[in-house]
């Protein structure tokens, strides 16, 4: 795309809007209770939050001033800003292509779950052998699979981004109105008061090392970043649109949502399983196996099943939808193929590594890789390790290659850049040093080579 022809947001609000698009998805509402979860709840949440307005903040405000700057999409910007570094926009290309495959399995499961509320089948849903009985079937997941990467692929070959877009603008509301409704309606469950606790309130001695890199590819994973995305939401800014407010308002509405989440979920686990180790480790199928419960005890519970498996299958689309489209208009450009054949392309290819994560919770089930499923297994090497790379590498570019004032200077070029030194700190020596030590350490801690 050139210059000239780039089409930009109209102002603000709907940068902000479609950036927030982006980043709230199956991360917020599936991903990060789960996760919160499993690392020791309160603990979990504060290093998330600290990240969130240090390291989020700065890798945020850096790729968009680098998108806005350039004018360009990842690699290309990387390739401009200086040659030697374009390898490092290609790495950012390749985790959204082992994003989109497991994305959609979740999709699916999303999709099952809102035809069974929609065909009166929702309280099956609340049974504990449930969710387990279903992913470890092949061909039901599959067929969900199929039906919600299918969804996705024709939007995006037939590319109505400007209809998502409204509707995106209504739902995300309802969402937002829904989600506060059911974690006011969880946090009141008799004997949720615990759940809370656990959730709020941190326990130090349940902080190690996999905690923040657990945080951290989670902030990635939910803000979109390390991956190009925002750097190419950049490039559509208008350069006098302020950019740092912008960063602020996206950060908030996502931490937002997931905090939320995690309260309908988490207090729920306590009311239903006794918070157990073992319900809270439940990983992946926390949203699935909770949720349903709740809405089997509630008045109208039904009703409002329905309505939040839409809305969640609502934000799962949009965000897989423009996986999509970012993997399509990579494959168009590098290839030199159009659109719908490079759109052909990368549906198959989701198609077989969706499946093997499908395959791995059923017929697959007994072989794991350094003791993950699958499934787990794509999300452990996307998140928590070729994330954290592009992180430090975009850090030591943009810290020492282009220099933290080239892009002041693009803040600045909209409004006073408050956070100034914070930026410059977090991204010449806290967050190389922070990613390096955490990344280096959990993965000889995920080889079993060597324990914190
Ligand atoms: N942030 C999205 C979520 O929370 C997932 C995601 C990661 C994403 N990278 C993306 C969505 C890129 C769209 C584009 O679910």
């Amino acid at each position: 795309m050139t210059n000239e022809k780039r089409s930009s947001f109209t102002g603000k609000l709907g940068f902000v809007l479609a950036a927030a698009g982006s980043a709230v998805g199956l991360g917020n509402i599936w991903r990060f209770p789960y996760l919160a979860a499993k690392y020791g709840g309160g603990i979990f949440l504060l290093v998330y939050i600290i990240l969130a307005v240090t390291l989020g903040f700065a890798l945020m405000t850096a790729e968009i001033a680098i998108g806005r700057k350039t004018g360009l999409s990842a690699i290309g910007a990387f390739k401009e800003l200086n040659k030697k570094y374009s390898f490092v926009g290609w790495l950012a290309a390749v985790i959204p292509m082992i994003i989109l495959p497991y994305y959609s399995v979740i999709g699916g499961w999303v999709t099952k779950y809102l035809f069974a509320f929609l065909t009166g089948n929702g309280t099956m849903t609340a049974g504990d052998e449930y969710f387990g009985g279903f992913i470890s079937q092949t061909a039901e997941p599959a067929l969900w699979f199929f039906v919600f990467i299918g969804i996705t692929a024709v939007i995006v070959l037939f590319g109505v981004e400007k209809g998502v877009e409204k509707v995106s603008k209504i739902m995300m509301p309802i969402l937002v109105v829904l989600s506060v409704g059911i974690a006011v309606y969880s946090v009141c469950l008799p004997g949720a008061m615990d759940g809370v606790r656990y959730y709020i309130l941190p326990d130090f001695s349940k902080f190690s090392a996999t905690t923040v890199l657990a945080a951290m590819g989670q902030l990635f994973y939910s803000m979109s970043l390390a991956m190009g995305i925002m750097i190419t939401y950049g490039s559509y800014m208008k350069k006098d649109v302020n950019l740092e407010s912008s960063v602020g308002q996206i950060e908030i509405f996502d931490t937002g949502i997931a905090f939320l989440a995690g309260l309908m979920i988490i207090p729920a686990v306590f009311v239903f399983s006794g918070g157990t180790p073992e319900a809270l480790g439940k990983g992946p199928s926390l949203m699935f196996v909770t949720l349903p419960k709740v809405f089997e005890t509630m008045w109208g519970g039904h009703f409002v099943g329905i309505l939040f498996f839409l809305l969640v299958l609502f934000a799962a689309l949009t965000s897989s939808i423009s996986l999509m489209e970012t993997v399509v208009s990579i494959v168009c450009d590098k290839c030199k193929i159009g659109r719908k054949l490079s759109c052909l392309i990368v549906f198959a290819g989701s198609v077989v590594l969706g499946l093997i994560s499908i395959f791995g919770y059923s017929i697959w089930s007994h072989i794991t890789i350094i003791g993950l499923q699958f499934l787990d297994f794509f999300d452990f090497i996307s998140n928590s390790v070729l994330m954290p790379v592009v992180a430090f590498l975009t850090c030591v570019f943009v810290g020492y290659v282009i220099k933290p004032q080239s892009l002041i200077d693009e803040v600045e070029l909209s409004s006073k850049f408050k956070r100034k030194k914070l930026f410059v700190f977090v991204i010449k020596y806290m967050a190389p040093i922070c990613i390096v030590l955490i990344l280096v350490s959990s993965v000889l801690d995920a080889f079993g080579i060597f324990k914190i």
